[in-house]
């Protein structure tokens, strides 16, 4: 009568865990958050709103929205001496690297928000990684190219906010069009929660132990670094643009993909679960077109990354491993025609994962039957054999 799932006995077999968060259906393409469609929320909710949705469990109420997001708001800011924590890295560091470190290095900083099992201490945690993690991201932007540092602004939304923080200067006003800005804070709702993906396996693994928030969440942006995991919308651009300069010779491309040319992956395709269209990806391919049209940045990478889609869904290479896009292939398309630097692709994908990082965190901290046990290995190696001397090796 809750309307919950129920389990058959063989399930918990394949699954690491048990969790209320997320539903996914890789066969059926469906994702749900909390039970809503993924594009229901996409269409209609904010990022915060869906922020709240995750890690409370309910869609918020206005009143409930206006408090969620004035506590944000007032987290926004960044200890003065953590600004100096930026120049420390070399202008070409890869802002993930930067990211993860900084996400560490608040735990430095809010020492009074440190404990797992502390209910008011998790949510004023849980608030300053929500608030704080655009000014970072931003600040690692603008370091890289010896831009000043803007201080956020906390009378823009969200989503805004990090516009002007990342692209603004101090030297004249910034403006953006609101479609974009919703444009981007729909991209975050689409990342915000993926079941036990590789980060947010790590992020459980490591709050496993007991450690801190901050922690924990440094460790699922060092995993969501890989480009199989939340690189890959990086590595979809970068495929893009060399299969462009060779011609757009896409045909070419998808033989040495069926090779299997070492290193050569159609990357943006393929998932562990979905073996069906990403749901995901089908509202971000419908979004791409629309941004490039309001940023007036024509761009061939897309119809190039349309085509290697419509080449590879009537190849039966493709069809019978049932590799389809997944949210990672058009996305980069967006993201560069916003303005942002390739290698920042995986900062917004990290951007939108932290509420599910956080709800996912959260629920295992709360509901030990959520644990991730402590995984075993099947032993392979040597039986057992006596020590020899080094002499007679
Ligand atoms: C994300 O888990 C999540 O939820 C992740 C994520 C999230 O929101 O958190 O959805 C985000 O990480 C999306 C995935 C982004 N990664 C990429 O786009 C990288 C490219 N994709 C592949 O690396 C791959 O598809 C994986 C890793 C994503 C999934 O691999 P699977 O499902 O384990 O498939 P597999 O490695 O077992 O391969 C099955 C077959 C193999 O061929 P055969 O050995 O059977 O001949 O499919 C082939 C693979 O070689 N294959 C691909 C391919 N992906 C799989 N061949 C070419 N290009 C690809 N992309």
């Amino acid at each position: 009568e809750t309307g919950h799932v129920t389990l058959d006995p063989g399930f918990t077999n394949t699954a690491s865990t048990t969790s209320a968060i997320t539903y996914i259906d890789g066969d059926a393409g469906i994702l749900r958050y909390r039970g809503y469609p993924i594009d229901e929320l996409a269409e209609k909710a904010s990022f915060l709103e869906v922020a709240y949705l995750l890690i409370h469990g309910e869609l918020p109420s206005q009143a409930e929205l206006d408090n969620f997001t004035d506590n944000v708001k007032r987290h926004t800011l960044l200890d003065e001496k953590f600004r100096a924590f930026f120049s420390a890295f070399p202008r070409r560091a890869h802002p993930m690297a930067v990211l993860s470190s900084a996400v560490s290095a608040l735990s430095t900083f809010y020492q009074d928000s440190l404990d797992p099992f502390d209910a008011e201490q998790v949510e004023r945690s849980s608030i300053r990684l929500i608030a704080k993690l655009p000014t970072i991201a931003a600040y690692a932007y603008k370091t890289s190219i010896g831009q000043p540092l803007l201080y956020p602004d906390n009378s823009l939304g969200y989503v805004e906010n990090f516009l002007r923080m990342t692209f603004g200067l101090p030297t004249e006003p910034y403006e953006v069009d609101p479609e974009i800005v919703r444009i981007l804070d729909m991209l975050f709702v689409l990342h915000a929660d993926h079941e036990q993906n590789c980060s947010t396996s790590t992020v459980r693994l490591v709050g496993s132990s007991h450690a801190n928030l901050f922690s924990s969440i440094s460790a699922g942006v060092d995993a969501l670094f890989g480009p199989l995991h939340g690189g890959a919308n990086q590595a979809v651009l970068e495929m893009l643009e060399q299969i462009h300069t060779n011609g757009d010779d896409v045909e070419s491309f998808v033989r040495r993909v069926k090779n299997k040319e070492p290193g050569v992956k159609l990357m943006g395709f393929g998932h562990r679960v979905y073996k069906n269209y990403d749901p995901r990806a089908a509202v971000v391919k419908k979004a791409t077109r629309k941004a490039l049209d309001l940023l007036g940045k024509p761009d061939p990478l897309l119809d190039l990354a349309m085509r290697l889609e419509e080449v590879a869904l009537s190849d039966d290479y493709f069809v019978e491993r049932k590799l389809y896009p997944n949210v990672d292939f058009y996305t980069g398309v967006i993201y560069k025609a916003m303005g942002f630097p390739t290698n920042a692709f995986t900062v917004l994908f990290a951007l939108g994962r932290l509420p599910g990082w956080i709800a996912q965190w959260r629920e295992m901290m709360s509901d030990p039957a959520t644990k991730i046990g402590r995984p075993r290995q099947v032993y392979v190696g040597e039986t057992e054999r006596s020590y020899v001397d080094i002499k007679s090796r």
